[in-house]
Parts: C-alpha cells; structure tokens; sequence
C-alpha cells in the first residue's frame, strides 16, 4: 500500500460523537485497518485547533495531531466539532466538508439547492407561522406533510388531512422551533421511501423502507428495509443530488412520485443498517485514499463525476402568492387524496458506542509524520464541487 507518510498507510482520523463508537464506525475502522491504514476513532469532544502564523493547527488533548484523511460522523448534534473541522478541512483530505453538512442538515436550504440543480422535490414552503401554513397548504391540497426544518426519524414529520389538523399537529411539533416546512404530499409513495447511498458523486446502493402499517412515513420504530434496484433516472438524479449537496458521502431520500422520482432529503453520514447486501467500506475508503492522494500530488479532488452549474430556471414562471380561500369550502385540491393514516412514533435513541481515547503523548495515531512534520496545511487542494 503507497498512502500515506513513507509510503504505508494513511493515517486516518475517524471523528465521532459523544460516547462509545456505533457499530458503523467499529466495521469502518477494521475496514481501513485491514486496508493497512492506520485509523484513529476519536470524540470531538477531544478535538481542538490552535492558530498561529503558520496556519491552523489540529490538536487532540492539546497536542499537535498529524493525520492524512478524516472521515466524520458528525452533524449539527456537534457543532464544536464542525468548527474544528471547518478550521483544518483546507488542509487535510477530508469527505464531507462542514458547509455540505451543515446544509444538509436543513431540508429546506437542501431543497433550494437541489432545486437549483434541477433535482426534482416535492413542493415546500418555509412558513414562520400558522397563517402561511395555512395559505400553502389549501394551495398544494390536503392532505399536506407537516414537518420540522432539522427532524429526523420522522419524529417530527406528521400529515395533515385538514386545517385543523394542520394546526393541532403543527402546534404538536413546533417544540423545538417555530418555523416548519408544509409540503406536497406524495401520495403514492405512502409508506414507502428509497434511500439511497452515493460516494464520490457515484451511487453506490439503495434500499427501500416501508414503515409501520397504517403509518405514510416508511421510517421509526417497526420499519424494514430490503435492496432494491434503481432505473437509470433514479440513478441521475441521485448523483446529481450528491452533486448538488456537495456531499462526498450522502444518503438521499427518494419517493416514486407519479411524474417520476423526488428527492426528499440528503444525509451527510448515512447509516449501514439495511446495506447488509453491499460493503459500504469499500467506495468510502477507496475516495479517501484517492483524496489523500490528490492532496499529495497537489491535484486536487475529482469527484467520480464531474460538477455541473445550476440548471438556469428560464421559463419559470414568477411566484403568485395563493388566492386566500372563499369563506366557505377549502378552494384548492390539486393532489390525489391519502391513501394511509399516521401513528406518530417515539423517537428511536442513536446506536452506542465506545470512543477510543487519544492516547496521551502520542497523538499520530502509532505512525511518526515523516520527517517529523505534520501533513496539515502542506498541500492546496481543489475543492471538488
Ligand atoms: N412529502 C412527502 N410525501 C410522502 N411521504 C413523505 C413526505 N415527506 C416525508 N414523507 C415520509 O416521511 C418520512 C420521514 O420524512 P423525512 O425523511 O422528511 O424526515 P426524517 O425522517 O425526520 O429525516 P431522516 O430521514 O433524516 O431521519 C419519509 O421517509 C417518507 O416516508
Ligand atoms: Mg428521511
């Protein structure tokens, strides 16, 4: 293996969360060990960066720390984390940049980008309160999904089938926010949703997940995924998603609508439960293998496929805001009626794990930097967007 410093390998920094490494993580890491890699799991929370005049400076448990590659799990649960990484990502080989991420934590700054693309969404509307609720969903048609801009498991997600509801339910899941996304309803893909895993802009696997009888969301307690193959169009339109998201390493919702696939959602550090039948390993350390060393050749980091630009909106007609209802019947009913009622699931607790603590001293993961000096900051790099 000719990776990392003296030609062995890459000393890779995997970055987690709070508490023990998930079940991902561990497989992640025997993965790259059996590559010859040298991986080092290590909570944020042991992360920091010191500045100087040479640049910023990773460090764990206050000592310079010296890696080729980061892999990260994390999200907007580690904020800290991300401004460490936000700090070194120009100097350092790294999948998933802290933007990406951050964007992709949002489902409605995630829409607009990929809208932007050309990816198909479902029509959305960020309403800061009941009253825009209200407007778009009488002008999409009940039912209308309900959610939260940053849920996830579907604990925040509910279907409205009527004002009232909408309201109920909305007061129901404002908890942690104001703000709150209606959506169209994707009707014929009740229950059922494709995600989808995409690395290096290349897809990689999906599955399908259905959710609990009787429930229109296909994830949360009780749900089952099985492989499934994708059509050619599905297949674009999820590398153009991966390309729009700027994401190395992404995860995508997908709904069978009738006109075709739509993208629901992007996650930037997609779960392995459910791809039992690929090895995800694989394509995830053969980009950061291949990050690495571009970043040693100073070329830069193609993406399996080229970027493109934004697909230009010509002939998109200008927004008309929705004609308020007549005082009696709900006026607008463009979307084909529910075909599922919803139970709303508990929250399902992340996976546990084990962080292996930075030993202290040495910090290079066992493998001394060649010539005593740190890779961070050494190289330019091209982004790959
Ligand atoms: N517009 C829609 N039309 C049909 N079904 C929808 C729609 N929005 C959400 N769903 C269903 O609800 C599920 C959960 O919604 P979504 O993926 O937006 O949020 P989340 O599950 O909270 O996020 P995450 O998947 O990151 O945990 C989807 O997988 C899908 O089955
Ligand atoms: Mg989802």
């Amino acid at each position: 293996m000719k990776n990392g410093v003296n030609g062995s390998g890459l000393r890779l920094l995997i970055i987690i969360g709070e508490g023990p490494a998930n079940d991902d993580i561990k497989y992640l890491e025997e993965g790259a060990r059996q590559r010859g890699h040298l991986p080092l799991v290590v909570s944020w929370h042991e992360l920091s960066v010191a500045l100087d005049d040479r640049g910023p400076r990773l460090c764990a448990g206050g000592l310079p720390l010296a890696v080729d590659g980061i892999i990260h799990q994390m999200s907007t649960d580690a904020l800290p984390g991300l401004t460490v990484l936000g700090a070194v990502e120009d100097g350092i080989a790294h999948l998933n940049s802290t933007a990406a991420v951050l964007r992709s934590a949002d489902k409605f700054a995630t829409h607009v980008r990929l809208a932007a693309y050309g990816v198909p969404t479902p029509d959305t509307a960020f309403c800061p309160g009941d009253r825009e609720l209200r407007i778009f969903a009488r002008a999409y048609g009940y039912p209308v999904v309900l959610k939260q801009p940053d849920g996830a498991r579907g604990s925040e997600v509910a279907l409205a089938r009527g004002e009232d509801e909408l309201i109920a339910k909305a007061e129901s899941i404002r908890g942690r926010g104001r703000p709150l996304l209606v959506q169209r309803f994707v009707a014929e893909a009740a229950g059922r949703n494709h995600r989808v895993v995409v690395v290096g802009g290349r897809f990689v696997a999906a599955v399908e997940q259905t959710g609990r009888p009787g429930d229109f969301r296909s994830n949360g307690p009780g749900d089952v995924c099985r492989p499934v193959t994708l059509t050619d169009e599905e297949v674009a339109v999820v590398e153009r998603t991966a390309r729009a998201a700027g994401l190395d390493l992404m995860s995508a919702d997908l709904l069978r609508g009738r006109g075709g696939p739509v993208i629901l959602e992007t996650n930037s550090f997609p779960a392995f439960g459910g791809f039992g039948h690929v090895d995800l390993r694989d394509p995830i350390l053969d980009l950061i293998e291949r990050k690495a060393a571009a970043r040693r050749a100073g070329t830069g980091v193609p993406l399996a496929v080229p970027g493109r630009r934004p697909v230009p909106r010509k002939g998109l007609a200008p927004f008309v805001p929705p004609v308020p209802p007549a005082p009696t019947v709900s006026s607008v009913s463009s979307v084909p009626s529910a075909t599922s009622a919803e139970g709303l699931p508990a929250a399902k607790a992340s996976p546990a794990a084990d962080v292996v603590r930075v030993p202290d001293g040495s910090l290079t993961s066992g493998k001394p930097p060649a010539g005593g000096k740190s890779p961070a900051g050494e190289e330019s790099v091209t982004a790959p967007d």
